[in-house]
């Protein structure tokens, strides 16, 4: 079947992409609304663009008011964000913290998560969460009809849980990808995890 996105009306297209490109990582995004509480929103439309510098971009819609949503509004106005990666414990306060809160209510109290200081970074992390990366905003970018918001955000630093890490070659250190234990996204409101992984050497 083919699908002709010149004739497509938007929300399916928006379907189409949605159903095909994954499984999606999901970036559980926490930012400071300006009266101190703590804003968490998860979003997959998320990946690595750059590693010199490290840039990760978060692609946001608008709320159904038309209005930016609250991870732009604080990330535009404290520069920081704290970037989760929730895994399968989290799935059900990951989809909670979705939903539309008046802007200075925090998911982070109405869901119970508890906070840890992130060494000498502006904001907390999730204590419970094994990775979180500490980024200040970069760019934003407008995109297309609405418009989307294409958040470009730099790692100034990354906290792994010791228990998901292991010596890997030359001396580095890798990821027990198992242990961590990522929720995927995939279409509708599909979600996967990892339970079969290979190990393939790259050619030369
Ligand atoms: C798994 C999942 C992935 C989502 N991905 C996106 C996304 O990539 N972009 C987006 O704008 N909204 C996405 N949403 C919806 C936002 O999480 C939702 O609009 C949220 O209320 C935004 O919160 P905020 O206004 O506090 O920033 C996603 C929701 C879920 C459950």
């Amino acid at each position: 079947m083919i699908f002709d996105f010149a004739a497509l009306p938007a929300a399916q297209r928006y379907f189409q992409m949605i159903q095909t490109l994954m499984p999606r990582p999901i970036a559980w995004v926490l930012t400071e609304h300006e009266s101190g509480s703590y804003n968490l929103a998860p979003f997959s439309f998320f990946t690595a663009v750059c590693a010199e510098p490290p840039i990760l971009m978060l692609s946001l819609g608008l709320k159904t008011t038309g209005e930016h949503k609250d991870t732009r509004v604080n990330l535009e106005r404290s520069q920081h964000c704290v970037i989760h990666i929730p895994d399968r414990n989290m799935l059900d306060a990951m989809n909670a913290s979705s939903a539309t809160l008046a802007n200075d209510i925090s998911e982070v109290e109405q869901l119970g998560l508890a906070l840890q200081p992130f060494d000498g970074f502006a904001l907390p992390r999730l204590r419970d969460a094994k990775v979180a990366y500490g980024c200040k905003l970069h760019e934003i970018k407008e995109m297309g009809a609405g418009p989307q918001s294409l958040l470009f955000v730099q790692i100034e630093q990354l906290f792994i849980d010791d228990e998901i890490l292991e010596p890997a070659d030359h001396g580095r250190i890798k990821v027990d990808a198992i242990k961590l234990d990522p929720i995927a996204r995939l279409g509708a409101n599909e979600y996967g995890f990892l339970t079969d992984i290979t190990h393939l050497k790259r050619p030369d």
